[in-house]
């Protein structure tokens, strides 16, 4: 239901952008692209036509979080990847696929031992891409035992298949405060697996500066945390609106389908988005998606109706405990920028 939520985040990117704020937008649907245009935004492409690339298994040097390693940060990204590939792992199939992530980076000689990721021993230089393992290296491994053989199959589109460009070197840069990513072309099945890889690039980029002002948009994230509903991707979006405060940052997570965030643990990744919310917006919502609502927020009868009836561009706004009743709205000049 087409009811406002993107025009509205495009505004807010408008406004943010002229107070010079940094900004990082998913774009699954390409309609950022205009805006991104008329202000001089950079737009980053992967996808069959495109000729940029960003490897899953680099290790950026800002990617380190709670003193816990650079490999062991690494590491639990990478099983969320993988759980949207090779579907619902028990403990002991993540147990063995941690397993060979280790050897893949061992053969790279990258190692828990953080000094691993220097190229030389007074830490003047981080190891690039080029020093990275890429997912073939991973697949190689993965078809050395019989127990790993079937994540191999699943890997083999991502090495040698439709999705190989997912097997390439990073070849971007951001250096731009608007930054949008256009997974449009990776197509309905495959728009999660760009979804993770540009949040887990731009949460690293995030966190490399926490005295600039930055905000990350995730439109349609349902796509990553919805269907697949899997508690490793859903744990990185979670810390990402847990901590991003502290990076200076702010996160807006954008979706059509209350019920798939509430799927998962009971609902307790959904509410854990909504209380580290500061703002929450509500467009009109139907019946079903009302009642999961009302569970976790504190809507009142008279709130509940007034959801159902909103008209495009118009929400309900919780502000700490304010609620407040709003239309969008924004000038000519402004539209002309945004549509
Ligand atoms: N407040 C508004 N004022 C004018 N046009 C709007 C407003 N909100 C939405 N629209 C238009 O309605 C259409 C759907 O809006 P969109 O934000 O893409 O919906 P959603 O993201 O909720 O699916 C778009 O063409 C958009 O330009
Ligand atoms: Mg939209």
């Amino acid at each position: 239901m087409d009811l406002g939520k993107s025009f509205f985040t495009k505004l807010q990117i408008l406004r943010y952008r002229l107070m010079g704020i940094e900004q990082y937008v998913i774009d699954p649907e390409r309609e950022y692209t205009n805006l991104v245009k008329n202000v001089d935004g950079v737009i980053l492409k992967i996808g069959p036509t495109a000729n940029t690339y960003i490897n899953i298994l680099d290790i950026r040097k800002e990617s380190i979080e709670d003193e816990r390693g650079y490999l062991a940060t690494k590491i639990s990204r990478l099983i969320g990847f993988f759980n949207l590939i090779f579907g619902y792992m028990n403990e002991e199939e993540k147990a063995i696929l941690e397993d060979k992530i280790i050897k893949c980076y061992k053969d790279k000689n990258i190692t828990f031992d953080d000094d691993s990721l220097y190229k030389d021993k007074n830490k003047k230089n981080f190891k690039t891409t080029h020093d990275m393992p890429r997912l073939e290296d991973l697949y190689n491994i993965l078809g050395e035992e019989k127990k790993t053989k079937k994540m191999q199959i699943k890997l083999i589109p991502f090495v040698k298949g439709s999705l190989k460009y997912f097997n390439e070197y990073t070849n971007l840069e951001l250096n731009n405060k608007l930054i949008v990513a256009d997974i449009y072309e990776l197509g309905e099945e495959n728009i999660k697996y760009g979804m993770y890889l540009f949040t887990d690039l731009f949460w690293d980029k995030i966190k490399k500066n926490r005295n600039i002002k930055k905000a990350i948009y995730l439109d349609e994230i349902w796509q990553m945390i919805g269907i697949t509903a899997n508690k490793d991707v859903a744990s990185f979006i979670y810390k990402i609106f847990k901590t991003i405060r502290k990076y200076g940052g702010s996160s807006i997570a954008i979706t059509q389908d209350i019920s798939d965030l509430f799927s998962l643990e009971d609902g307790a990744y959904g509410k854990s988005i909504l209380n580290n919310s500061s703002n929450k917006i509500f467009f009109s919502l139907e019946e079903e998606n009302i009642s999961i609502l009302s569970k976790y927020t504190n809507l009142s009868e008279k709130e509940k109706i007034e959801i159902r009836n909103l008209n495009r561009g118009e929400c309900l706004i919780f502000a700490g405990d304010e609620h407040i009743l709003t239309k969008i709205d924004c000038s000519d000049y402004e539209e002309n920028i945004i549509k």
